[in-house]
């Protein structure tokens, strides 16, 4: 058997970190075998490598790899992609054609981001998980494929379950073996050599000298909380890379590329920015928005409540419960330093009496002006920021998706839904 270093070095994977040794080790493990493996971590940890690792040190190496992204696929065609359709089985359906399970017959197919998988193809992905039949789209003559599958998911299956996004029992046949990757945050040791790796990289595909950090440059690379994963640790180096004249990277300058970095509004507001931020604030911008939106939505719930309760105590408890919800969200979602907590009365400039007497008024007026302001400014940004984000991305919508920090299935809605 190959030894965990060798593997890793024959994919490209840097780090030393033991929980990276163990998701390979169990990767090489589990390989000659058909069981079926979840790959689970956040976004950007590297799970694409490991059903590469598993398909290549398997009896299937000479079968077909297919690699799907169930989220970038939209709702409509994805059964068709996955098990084909006959021909006429919808309109423009001329030709028969054959899905991914049966063209991989006697390989591998990775499912990534499975938690996307609309419910009734889950059901279709159960049945060949259990006897490996499957069914053309408009067909009923049932198939027989022999696949092995690989998934991973960036979300919490548990929480998927639980929403009834996410069928238990297939949770459980595509999880027979689990392989979890760490965040690039558990894995301190490696954070600095995956820099330098990556410096070195794009000092050679771009000609120039490789950048160097200094020491308290390498003191505040271990301390950030990469939210991103290594995905975002690579785009870092690589920003810096093009753009410091020199080469020696100080702490501070670091400092500039690094988003979220100690104010609760980041780099957005900040003075005096670079030019390479600004790929950054706008995924930043668009998950403030995001949060906003969220936060206006439990503003509008108290809001409604105060209208319809009589019991000012109680309401002013409620009050505190949900602003103390909504910023220790937000503190546990951004690691920021700790940010000034504004009192109730900062946040809510309604006070309880007054928003009980507007009950007399007409509350379903009241209502509808937040919906209305809401929808508005936020209509409005979101579809700026995806014009621009196609723009930029010359309309390739994965890399766009991918800045906006949504998936490509959502992007293809949104796009479908603005008319662009
Ligand atoms: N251990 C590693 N060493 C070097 N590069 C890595 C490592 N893990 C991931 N990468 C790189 O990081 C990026 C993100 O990895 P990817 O597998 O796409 O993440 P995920 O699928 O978990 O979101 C890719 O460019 C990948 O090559
Ligand atoms: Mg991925």
């Amino acid at each position: 058997m190959e030894s965990i270093q060798a593997i890793k070095q024959r994919f490209g994977i840097i780090g030393n970190d033991p929980k990276l040794n163990r998701a390979v080790e169990k990767a090489i493990q589990v390989a000659p075998t058909d069981i079926s493996v979840l790959v689970t971590g956040e976004s950007g940890v590297g799970k694409e490598s490991i059903p590469k690792i598993i398909h290549s040190l398997s009896h299937r190496k000479h079968g077909k790899y297919i690699a799907v992204n169930c989220g970038a696929i939209p709702e409509g065609t994805i059964d068709s992609e996955l098990f084909g359709h006959e021909k006429g089985a919808f309109t423009g359906a001329t030709q028969t054609r054959n899905g991914y399970f049966e063209v991989a017959d006697g390989g591998t197919i990775f499912l990534d981001e499975v938690g996307e998988l609309p419910l009734t193809t889950q059901v279709r992905l159960l049945r060949v998980l259990e006897n490996g039949e499957f069914i053309k789209v408009g067909s009923s003559k049932v198939q027989k494929t022999d696949v092995r599958i690989v998934a991973a998911t960036n979300v919490n299956m548990f929480d998927a379950i639980k929403k009834g996004k996410f069928r238990e029992d297939l949770y459980y046949r595509l999880s027979t073996v689990e392989i979890l990757l760490p965040p690039l945050r558990d894995r301190k040791e490696d954070i600095h050599l995956l820099f330098r790796k990556f410096a070195s990289d794009f000092a050679t595909k771009y000609k120039m000298p490789t950048i160097r950090l200094s020491e308290d440059a390498v003191i505040l690379l271990e301390k950030y909380h990469w939210s991103g994963n290594i995905r975002q640790l690579r785009n870092i180096a690589e920003q810096i890379s093009v753009l410091e004249q020199n080469r020696t990277i100080t702490g501070a300058t670091l400092h500039g590329y690094l988003p979220n970095i100690g104010s609760n509004l980041p780099a957005v507001i900040s003075a005096d920015k670079k030019e390479s931020d600004f790929s950054n604030e706008r995924e930043i911008l668009y998950k403030v928005l995001f949060d906003m939106k969220s936060d206006l939505n439990d503003l509008k719930k108290l809001t409604m409540e105060l209208m319809q309760s009589g019991n000012t105590q109680q309401v002013q408890k409620d009050n505190e419960r949900l602003i103390q919800k909504i910023y220790q969200e937000k503190e546990e979602e951004t690691h920021f330093e700790e940010p000034q907590r504004p009192t109730t009365s900062e946040v809510l400039e309604i006070p309880p009496q007054i928003a009980i007497q507007r009950q007399e008024d007409d509350k379903y007026h009241f209502a509808e002006e937040i919906e209305e302001e809401e929808t508005l400014s936020l209509h409005d940004k979101e579809l700026e920021l995806i014009k621009k984000s196609l723009e930029r991305h010359r309309g390739k919508r994965k890399a766009a998706a991918e800045e906006l920090g949504i998936s490509e299935r959502t992007l293809y809605r949104k796009i479908k839904q603005y008319d662009l």
